[in-house]
Formats: structure tokens, sequence, C-alpha cells
């Protein structure tokens, strides 16, 4: 472990109650730095490579190593146990290769020694790239293209997140911010114009304008009319961007908006439910995703009453983490009762000097939940199933063609976990299976239709109204 990371750790309040055993994490991250989406292909670049990589190494020297201050319990410290970590990004030129750097951080080169084999004949064979681990990942769909898309519900193919953040084009705020911001932009043309027209050089583009100026004070060692890019001026134009992509992301009246965050939020779940339904077998999860999933997650779980700066777009490499941990003995693994859950961030690079933070979810002010209270937290906004997801979205091709119409390869589909539906996603409708055999198969229609499933697992007030994913707002 490095010596320096101690200094910072221990000032991190959340992280100082020594009777505290970490039994699983889910992180979410960000990718590193990129080109810009303006002028695609979008691709990580070798500062955004190694973001990741630094990041993975802090979450290794924190979570996994001998002698971490977290080590999860039960962890392989060096040479990876592919059961133990489940990792996933889109398939894109930016995420994917995003997680593969985070992870080739998380457990890095062996070496010689544990990189080698010796076969029956005695032949000693040694691993490529001085013990170099191969981790699989998983592929997701959603946000799928992500990277190249400049608008976060094109690649979530929801229909009603897409009219309702086309809704926001027709806002009164939006028109007044247009209107207000139109001499800002204009100022801008200088600089931008050799790639925006004139007539998209608006607050309209605002994140796309952003992202171009953004990437070159990064990596171009000229601009034209840089001049005019004055520190006041950048800040501008990143918090006109950071209120554009928010406002696409999440609305507390609208909450289908949201559904990236609100289909994450059950993978969340899920995914530490399993750590905690397999005895600790599989503890670790690892998610790369775009900054719109981080938005979305924010304002369903009111981390913008927790800080303002949830209101912003989270920088390159930036990471929400999920501990799961218990002041309970670990072995054998605690009751339900014994497990609390923390949520951290951190906005960007995560290294030695700068590590992550625990912030309270859900508006209250404990950075300690329960499991059961995290739940039922995460639950009152959480999309988990196919069906669930199709009902929200108001969809009913593809994916979500009369469903009732023949259960039989609904129940096929999750056994195999295949069919366009996400690990995840299956999960859900594998809880929704068991309790079908139960009630029989009229139950497994009328749940498959997704007719009163959001209402099973809502929480808090009076979201039984029927509606779909919407949380109170
Ligand atoms: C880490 O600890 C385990 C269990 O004590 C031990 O087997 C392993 O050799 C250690 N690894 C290193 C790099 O010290
Ligand atoms: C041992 O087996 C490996 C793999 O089959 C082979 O490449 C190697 O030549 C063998 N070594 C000897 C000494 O037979
Ligand atoms: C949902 O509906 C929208 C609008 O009709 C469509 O563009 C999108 O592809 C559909 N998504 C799926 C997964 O079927
Ligand atoms: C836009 O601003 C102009 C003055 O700058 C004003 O006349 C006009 O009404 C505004 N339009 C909207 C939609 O606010
Ligand atoms: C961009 O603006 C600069 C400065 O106003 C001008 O000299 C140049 O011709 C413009 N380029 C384009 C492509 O419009
Ligand atoms: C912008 O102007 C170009 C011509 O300069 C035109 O082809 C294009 O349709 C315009 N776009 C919009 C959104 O008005
Ligand atoms: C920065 O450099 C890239 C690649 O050369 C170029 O496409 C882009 O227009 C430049 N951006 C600015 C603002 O000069
Ligand atoms: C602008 O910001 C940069 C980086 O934060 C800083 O180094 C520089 O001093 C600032 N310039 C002015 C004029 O404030
Ligand atoms: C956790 O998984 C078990 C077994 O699949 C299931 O019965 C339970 O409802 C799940 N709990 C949550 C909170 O998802
Ligand atoms: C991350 O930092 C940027 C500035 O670099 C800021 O604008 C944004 O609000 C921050 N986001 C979060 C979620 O903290
Ligand atoms: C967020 O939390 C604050 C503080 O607890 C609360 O006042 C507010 O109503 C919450 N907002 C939502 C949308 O739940
Ligand atoms: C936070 O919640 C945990 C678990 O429910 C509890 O043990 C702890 O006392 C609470 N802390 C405060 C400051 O309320």
């Amino acid at each position: 472990m490095r010596p320096q990371a101690l200094l910072p750790l221990t000032l991190l309040p959340s992280l100082s109650s020594a009777a505290e055993t970490i039994l699983g994490l889910y992180i979410f991250s960000r990718h590193g730095d990129r080109t810009a989406k303006a002028t695609p292909p979008t691709l990580l670049t070798d500062l955004g490579y190694s973001e990741v990589f630094s990041s993975g190494t802090w979450f290794r020297d924190q979570y996994i190593a001998n002698g971490s201050t977290s080590q999860i319990h039960g962890i392989a410290p060096d040479i990876v146990k592919q059961a133990q970590i489940v990792a996933s990004a889109p398939l894109d030129d930016v995420l994917m290769p995003s997680c593969l750097g985070f992870l080739q951080g998380l457990y890095p080169p062996v070496g010689p020694t544990l990189g080698s084999q010796t076969l029956g004949n005695g032949t000693v064979v040694q691993v490529p790239l001085n013990g170099f681990q191969i981790i699989p990942v998983a592929t997701v769909t959603s946000g799928t293209g992500s990277e190249d898309s400049a608008w976060l519900q094109g690649s979530d193919n929801c229909a009603k997140a897409i009219v309702s953040s086309n809704d926001y084009f027709d806002s009164p705020e939006y028109m007044a911010l247009e209107n207000s911001t139109m001499g800002f932009y204009t100022s801008l043309e200088p600089v931008i114009n050799s790639t925006f027209a004139a007539n998209q050089t608006s607050f309209k583009n605002a994140y796309s304008i952003f992202d171009y100026i953004n990437v070159a004070e990064i990596h171009n060692s000229t601009i034209p009319s840089s001049n005019l890019l004055t520190n006041s001026t950048l800040f501008q134009i990143r918090t006109l961007a950071d209120t554009h992509e928010f406002n696409l992301a999440y609305n507390a009246s609208d909450p289908i908006r949201a559904i990236t965050g609100a289909t994450l939020a059950a993978q969340f779940v899920q995914a530490l439910n399993n750590t905690i339904t397999t005895g600790g077998k599989a503890p670790l999860n690892i998610q790369f995703g775009a900054y719109g999933g981080f938005q979305s997650f924010f304002g369903l779980a009111n981390l913008t009453s927790a800080n303002s700066d949830f209101y912003g777009i989270p920088d390159y490499a930036s990471t929400m983490t999920f501990e799961l941990f218990t002041t309970a003995a670990p072995e054998p693994f605690p009751a339900v009762e014994d497990l609390s859950v923390r949520f951290l961030f951190h906005n960007g690079t995560t290294g030695n000097n700068s590590v992550p933070v625990a912030y309270p979810l859900f508006g209250q002010s404990n950075t300690t939940l329960s499991w059961n209270d995290f739940v039922n937290g995460m639950n009152s906004f959480a999309v988990g199933s196919q069906s669930q997801w199709c009902q929200a979205c108001g969809n009913s091709t593809g994916v979500c063609a009369s469903p009732d119409s023949n259960p039989g390869p609904v129940t096929g589909e999750i056994g195999s976990g295949s069919g366009g539906i996400s690990k995840a996603v299956a999960g859900v409708i594998g809880a929704m299976v068991t309790l079908a055999v139960i009630l029989g198969v009229e139950a497994l229609i009328m749940l498959v239709a997704g007719l009163r499933l959001a209402k099973k697992n809502r929480v808090g007030g009076g979201a039984a109204t029927g509606e779909t994913v919407t949380p109170k707002a």
C-alpha cells in the first residue's frame, strides 16, 4: 500500500469507524478525458486512460490490496477472482476503454512469480506483459453509444423520457435563458465558428459548445480568439451547460425524464442485494456510464439538497460509490439488520490527494443508511424490470411488444439472461417469476403487463397512485 494514502484517508470522517467491515461495493464511474463530441468519432485520450487508471489504483489501495484501509472482506487481493467482480460498460470507444483502464489499476499485473503456472510436464508458463490480468467486461445496452450521442435520452430510447426532455426546450425557463444568453453565445463565435454555424451558436447547444471548448482548453495549444476565453467566460460556459444538462436529465415534477437514473438505482440495489444473497461471494461491481446517468440519479436521490454542486456535470473519471458494510462480525455473513450502506462521490479523477466523500441520500442527514432504509429509498424511484420500464416509458413495440400475449418466452429470457434484457433487469424479472409461481399464471400475466408492479416496490407517502416510476416530487 502507498504510505502517503494514509494521511488524507484518516481525514475522512465517513471512513473513520474502526469496527466497520466492507462487504460489498458498487462503483459507477464516468469515463476519462476524451475528444470532443462535436468532432466525432469521440475517443478516450491518453490523459483519459491515465485518469481512470489512477482512479482504479486508488480504489485498489482503498478496498482491495492487503493492508488497505477498507479492504473488502474476503476479496482476492492480488490475482483477480472472476466470480468476485462484475464489470460492465456500454460498448463504445470511450466508456468501454475507460472501464478496461480502470480495471488495470484495480488489478494490475502481478509480476513473474504470481503470474506463472507450472504445467504437468514441469514447464513454467509466464503470463504475458508481466502478469497482466484479463477481466471480462459485460456490455450494457442502456446508454449505448452515449459518448457519440450529443443528447442523453437519444441513447436510452424511452419514449416518454424523450418527450419529457424535449419539453424542457418548450419551458419558459429554457426560452428565457436562450433569449438572455443570445449575446453571450454570439460573442463566442470567433472561437467556435469553424465547427458551429451561426444558427447553432446558442444556449440550445450549451453542452456541445462547452464540451468543444473544454476539450480545446485541455488539448489545443492554440485556440482562435482565445483572448475571449477569460476565466469568468469559461465559468459561464460551464455553468450554462450544467443547467442545460441537468434539466434534460431530471425534472422534479416529471420524473420519467430521469429514467436513466431510475434504472441505475435498480441495478445498484440488485447488485448489492446479490452480494447479500450470495453471502458475500460477489462483492465487487463496477459500471461505467455517461454523466447524464449521474445527473438523473443526483436528482432522484435528492443529492442536490445535500450539496448544490450536484446540479453540475461531474468531471471526467468521477465516481459514485456505494459501500455495503457492517459493524457486526463479518463471518458468518451478517443478518440484513446488521447491514448498512453509504454513498460516496468524487468529482473527477480519484488519487491520494483527492478522495471520495460521503453524502447523505434522499434529502436526509445521515450518511449511513440501514440496508432496509437504503432499499426503501431507492425503490421509491427505481425502475428495475423490463415491464416496469416499458410501462413507464409508454413503449409498446420492440422489446415491449405485447409481453402478456405469451408469457413463455419471458420466463425463458430470465434463465438465459439474454433477449436484450440487462442482467439487472433479468434479476428483477426472476423475482417476479418466483412470485408468479405462487400467484399463478394469471398473476404472471398481470405482472408482466406491469399493471401493479411499480406499486409493490413503492415506499413512502402518496406513491400508491398507480402511476409508474413517478416518485413524489
Ligand atoms: C495478501 O494476503 C494474503 C492473505 O494473508 C496472502 O496470501 C498474500 O500473499 C498477500 N499478498 C501480498 C502481495 O502480500
Ligand atoms: C510441456 O508442455 C508444453 C505445452 O504442451 C510444451 O510447449 C512444452 O514444450 C513441454 N515441455 C517439455 C519439456 O516437454
Ligand atoms: C420506445 O419508443 C420510442 C418512440 O416510439 C422509440 O424511438 C424507441 O426505439 C422505443 N424503444 C424501445 C426499446 O423499443
Ligand atoms: C427575448 O428578449 C427580447 C429583448 O431582448 C424580448 O423583446 C423578447 O420578448 C424576449 N423573448 C422571450 C421569449 O423571452
Ligand atoms: C470565424 O470568425 C472569425 C473572426 O470573426 C472570422 O475571421 C472567420 O472568417 C470566421 N470563420 C468562419 C468559418 O466563419
Ligand atoms: C442553419 O443554417 C444552415 C445554412 O447556413 C441551414 O442549412 C440549416 O438548416 C440551419 N439550421 C437550423 C437549425 O436552422
Ligand atoms: C482544437 O483542435 C482540434 C483538432 O485539431 C480541432 O478540431 C478543433 O477545432 C480545435 N478547437 C478549437 C476551439 O480551436
Ligand atoms: C484562471 O484560472 C486558472 C486556473 O484555475 C488560474 O491559474 C488563473 O490564475 C486564473 N486567471 C485569472 C486571471 O484569474
Ligand atoms: C434480494 O434478492 C432476493 C433473492 O432473489 C429477493 O427475494 C429479495 O426480494 C431481494 N431484495 C431486494 C431488496 O431486492
Ligand atoms: C464537479 O466539478 C465541476 C467543476 O470542475 C463543477 O462545475 C460541478 O458542479 C461539480 N459536480 C459535482 C457533481 O460536484
Ligand atoms: C430533498 O430534501 C430536502 C431536505 O430534506 C427536502 O426539503 C426536499 O423536499 C427534498 N426534495 C425532494 C424532491 O424529495
Ligand atoms: C445514522 O444511522 C445509523 C444507522 O441507522 C445509526 O446507527 C447512527 O446512529 C445514525 N447517526 C446519526 C448521527 O444519526
